[in-house]
């Protein structure tokens, strides 16, 4: 028997890259996983991955940004299973006119929405019900850029993800007499379809070397399989060839000396 047995669990972006690899290591341990994105077709594709493997799944589609969804897909869980044991807070995007001269007053909300906002509706969609059992973990993916900003990412998105990883720690001051632990995820770069969005293409041989969707998920699996009184506050992963000190070091290194 999975150490999830019996548990319930949402997942937000469930139908690719991290979200995707999420839902199926937590499905692996026996939880039953809701499977939440925009498009239809991806979440179908990681739920007959889950039942082929003789798991549990349930797909939700829905948009993140709008708190009617949101709070729709909450209650719909509460009505078919009556508790929430487990959220990973993943849904998440990027634009590739990313840099302040092309940044728009429209474009800096999408991003701010769909990173920031979003995050929070399934927080406060998910809260009441992980209060009535006192219990509950939560999983946000934030980034790198949550904590250190970058041009790579760019200004909104790094502001946004800085905006997640400040909720998550206030969920751990107000909610821990409930019995709720939240943590923040801050990954590197990792080898998923938001990639393509990148202004500058990733190429093949790089994205080998980066962090992968299924080590992420092996990651939300064991943070979620702790025991209730271990909170993990905040994760922070990378690859080990991290191009940002790999290029810092094309700066700062002297050249080796020809022997
Ligand atoms: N890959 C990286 O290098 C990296 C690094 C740090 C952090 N992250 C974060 O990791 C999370 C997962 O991204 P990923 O790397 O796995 O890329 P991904 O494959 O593009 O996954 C993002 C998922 O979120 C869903 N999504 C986006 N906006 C949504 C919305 N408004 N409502 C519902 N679902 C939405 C997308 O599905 P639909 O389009 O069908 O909605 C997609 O399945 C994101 O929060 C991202 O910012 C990624």
């Amino acid at each position: 028997m999975g150490t999830l047995e019996g548990k319930i669990a949402w997942v937000t972006g469930a139908g690719s890259g991290i979200g995707q690899a999420g839902a199926i290591a937590l499905a692996s341990e026996g939880a039953t996983v809701v499977l939440t994105g925009r498009r239809k077709e991806p979440l179908d594709a990681t739920s007959a991955t889950i039942k082929a493997a003789g798991g549990k799944a349930v797909v939700k589609p829905g948009d993140m940004m709008k708190s009617s969804v949101v709070g729709r897909i909450a209650a719909d869980i509460d009505k078919r299973f009556g508790r929430l044991d487990i959220l990973v807070n993943n849904a998440g995007l990027n634009i590739g006119e990313r840099d302040w001269g092309r940044l728009t007053p429209e474009s800096a909300d999408t991003v701010i929405h769909g990173n920031l906002s979003s995050a929070f509706y399934c927080v406060t969609a998910s809260l009441p019900l992980m209060r009535r059992t006192k219990g509950g973990v939560m999983i946000h993916t934030a980034s790198w850029a949550g904590l250190w900003p970058s041009s790579l990412s760019g200004a909104a998105y790094s502001a946004a993800k800085h905006g997640v990883v400040a909720m998550s720690h206030v969920i751990n001051m107000e909610e821990c007499v409930n019995g709720i632990r939240s943590c923040v995820f801050c990954p590197g770069e990792v080898a998923t379809p938001i990639l393509d969005k990148r202004p500058i293409p990733v190429s093949k041989e790089d994205r080998a070397k980066m962090v992968q969707s299924e080590d992420c998920g092996d990651l939300i699996r064991y943070i979620a399989c702790l025991p209730p009184h271990v909170c993990i506050n905040e994760v922070v992963i990378s690859p080990t060839w991290n191009r940002g000190y790999v290029a810092q070091q094309q700066h700062t290194l002297a050249p080796k000396k020809k022997k």
